[in-house]
C-alpha cells in the first residue's frame, strides 16, 4: 500500500473550492472529500495535486487524505486539530501570516542556541511557536494564508539528515561539497524542511502561496551577469540548477496556482500524462536557467477583495547587456502591469527582495550599481562586482531603473490610473534577516490617494547575530544613510523615486513572523517574536502594530 512521504500541504484556497498537495512512496489514488487524483511519477517520486471542489464559501471543513481508500492523513493518535479547508467570504475580515528565510535543523542543542553563543545556533522556528499556539485557538483565529517569501529551503546551508544523506551518497572534498548537487537531495532537503511534525500540521491546515529567493538555489542567485557566468563554469552548476528548478516547479510552484491556471499549464499535463515525467522537467528546468523569458514564476490570487501579486525577482532576472539589467523581464513586466490593473481593496505585493531598505543600503546599492557600471571606469567597475558579491548588494535599489518602474506602477495604482485606487497598496518582502514597515511618500502633487508601504519581515529561522546586527542598525541610522548618499552622489547617482520613512524607531531582529488583516478597506498589520517563556516553551510576542488603513 502506498504511503503518505510529504504533506499533506494545502496550497490554493477559494471562495469555494481549495488544492492539496501530497508526495506519496508510490503511484496510487488520492482522495480528499470525495474529489480524487491519480499521482504522477518523476524519477521514482510521486506527487498529485487534489483539486477539492463544492466547499461552502466562508466555511470550515475538516478534511482527511485517503491513499487508494486508506486513510494517511490524520495520522493515528495525532496531538493535533483536525486539518480543516477555510474558505473566505467577500465581507469577512482575511488574515495573512506572511515571513522569509527558514533554515531547517533540529530544535535541540547547538541548533537552538543564538548565533552568538555557537556557529549553528538558529534558535527557535517562529513558524513552529505559531503552529503549537494555533493549536490551542479557536480556528476563527487562525490565519486564512501563509505567504512564503524565499528561502524556503537552504540548498547551500542544509540540515544534519541532509548532510548525512549527501555523505553517504557522494564524496563531499568535490564541488558542491556539503550543499545541494542534483533532483533527489532536492527532494531530501524539501522532506526535511516541512516534515518536521507542528509545520506538517501547520502547512496542512493553513493554505500557502510562495515565491523562490536565493537559497532556494544558491546564496547570491543571479546577483549579475559575471556571477552567472562564474557559475555556469564550473562542472556541477547545470545539476543544481535543474534540481533546483525542477523541485521548485514540484514542490512550490505547481501549488501556486490557481485550478484555472493549473488546467491551462501544458507542463502540468504532461507531467501527468507521463510514464516518468523526468526527462520533460529536466528540459523544462534546463530552459528555465538558460532563457529569461518564456518561464514565468510569478502569479496572482485574490482573496475576496484583496489582490496578491507573486513576484519573481530572482529567476526572471535580465543581467545581459549589464547596463539594462532589469528585475524582470518585458513579458514578465507586462504581465504584472496588467495585473495591477482592477478593483479591489488591497493590493499586496509579494516580492522576496523588499523594493525599499533601510536607506544606507539603499544608497549603497545604488552607487554600487553604478560603479560596476563604470561610472569611476574599468577597475573600479572591476572591483565593485567583487564588493556587490560579497556584501549582497542585490536588492531593487541595486537595479535602478527597475525600481523606478516599479514605483511608477504603484504610483499609477495609487492615483486611480489602473482602476478606483485600493485603500492600500503593500510590498511585503523577506530576505533582509531584519523587519520593519516603512511609509512611503511619493512627491507633492503626485495625486496618490491609495496608502503606500514596504513591509519586510525576514527570518522565520535564521537570525543574525549581533555583529550583523549592528550593521544593519547603522544602515537605518542618520550616519549611515548620509554615508550611503554621499558615495551615490559620488558616482552620480541621484535621488530614488519615492521618499520612505521607517514607521518605529529601529529594525526588529530576532526568529519572527508578521500578520497582515484586511477587512473591507480597512488594514491592520502586526509583527510577532519569539520570545522565551519559563520551563523551556516559547511565545510569539508582538512588538509593533500599525493601522495601515481605517
Ligand atoms: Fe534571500
Amino acid at each position: 500500500m502506498a504511503q503518505l512521504i510529504l504533506g499533506p500541504l494545502q496550497r490554493y484556497a477559494g471562495a469555494d473550492e481549495a488544492t492539496v498537495w501530497v508526495e506519496t512512496d508510490g503511484p496510487c489514488d488520492v482522495e480528499v472529500l470525495g474529489c480524487r487524483e491519480r499521482t504522477f511519477h518523476v524519477e521514482g517520486h510521486h506527487y498529485a495535486l487534489v483539486h477539492v471542489t463544492g466547499l461552502e464559501p466562508a466555511s470550515t471543513t475538516p478534511y482527511e487524505v485517503r491513499l487508494d481508500g486508506e486513510r494517511v492523513w490524520p495520522e493515528p493518535e495525532s496531538p493535533y486539530p483536525p486539518s480543516v479547508f477555510r474558505t473566505y467570504g467577500d465581507d469577512a475580515p482575511f488574515r495573512i501570516a506572511w515571513g522569509s528565510c527558514r533554515v531547517s535543523a533540529p530544535h535541540s542543542q547547538p541548533f537552538s542556541l543564538r548565533k552568538d553563543q555557537h556557529p549553528e545556533g538558529r534558535e527557535v522556528d517562529a513558524l513552529r511557536v505559531l503552529a503549537d499556539r494555533m493549536c490551542g485557538e479557536d480556528p476563527a483565529d487562525w490565519p486564512h494564508a501563509l505567504v512564503m517569501l524565499g528561502d524556503q529551503v537552504y540548498a547551500d546551508e542544509v540540515s544534519p539528515g541532509v548532510a548525512e544523506y549527501i555523505h553517504a551518497h557522494r564524496d563531499v572534498e568535490v564541488p558542491p561539497g556539503e550543499t545541494v548537487a542534483n533532483f533527489e537531495e532536492y527532494t531530501r532537503l524539501y522532506r526535511e524542511a516541512w516534515s518536521e511534525p507542528h509545520i506538517r500540521w501547520l502547512l496542512s491546515t493553513v493554505p500557502s502561496a510562495m515565491i523562490f529567493d536565493d537559497h532556494d538555489v544558491h546564496d547570491d542567485w543571479n546577483t549579475s551577469k559575471t556571477w552567472v557566468d562564474d557559475m555556469r563554469a564550473t562542472g556541477w552548476w547545470d545539476d543544481r540548477i535543474v534540481g533546483g528548478f525542477a523541485t521548485y516547479w514540484l514542490y512550490q510552484h505547481m501549488g501556486n496556482l490557481s485550478p484555472g491556471h493549473l488546467a491551462d499549464d501544458e507542463l502540468y499535463a504532461e507531467l501527468r500524462a507521463a510514464d516518468d515525467g523526468g526527462p520533460i522537467l529536466r528540459e523544462f528546468a534546463f530552459r528555465a536557467d538558460r532563457e529569461v523569458a518564456g518561464t514565468r514564476w510569478s502569479y496572482c490570487r485574490d482573496f475576496g477583495r484583496a489582490r496578491l501579486l507573486m513576484i519573481d525577482s530572482r529567476a526572471g532576472r535580465v543581467l545581459d547587456p549589464p547596463e539594462e539589467r532589469s528585475m524582470l523581464d518585458p513579458h514578465e513586466w507586462r504581465w504584472l502591469e496588467e495585473h495591477a490593473a482592477g478593483d479591489f481593496d488591497h493590493l499586496l505585493i509579494g516580492t522576496s527582495l523588499p523594493f525599499l531598505l533601510a536607506p544606507g543600503l539603499h544608497y549603497l546599492e545604488s552607487w554600487n550599481e553604478a560603479v560596476c557600471n563604470g561610472a569611476w571606469g574599468k577597475p573600479a567597475s572591476l572591483l565593485g562586482e567583487k564588493v556587490r558579491q560579497g556584501a549582497d548588494l542585490e536588492h531593487w535599489s541595486a537595479f535602478g531603473s527597475s525600481l523606478d518602474r516599479i514605483m511608477e506602477l504603484v504610483r499609477d495604482v495609487g492615483t486611480g490610473r489602473k482602476g478606483p485606487p485600493p485603500a492600500t497598496i503593500v510590498a511585503l518582502s523577506g530576505d533582509v534577516h531584519h523587519a520593519y514597515l516603512a511609509e512611503v511618500g511619493f512627491p507633492n502633487g503626485t495625486g496618490m490617494r491609495s496608502a503606500a508601504y514596504q513591509a519586510t519581515c525576514s527570518p522565520f529561522r535564521n537570525p543574525l547575530d549581533d555583529r550583523e546586527r549592528r550593521m544593519i542598525r547603522f544602515a537605518c541610522s542618520r550616519g549611515g544613510t548620509l554615508v550611503g548618499k554621499l558615495l551615490a552622489r559620488a558616482a552620480g547617482v541621484g535621488d530614488p523615486p519615492v521618499r520612505w520613512r521607517f514607521a518605529h524607531d529601529a529594525p526588529f531582529f530576532d526568529n519572527q513572523v508578521c500578520f497582515i488583516e484586511v477587512d473591507g478597506r480597512r488594514a491592520r498589520l502586526w509583527l510577532q517574536k519569539t520570545a522565551p517563556e519559563e520551563n523551556e516553551g516559547f511565545s510569539l510576542e508582538t512588538v509593533f502594530e500599525r493601522l495601515l488603513a481605517s
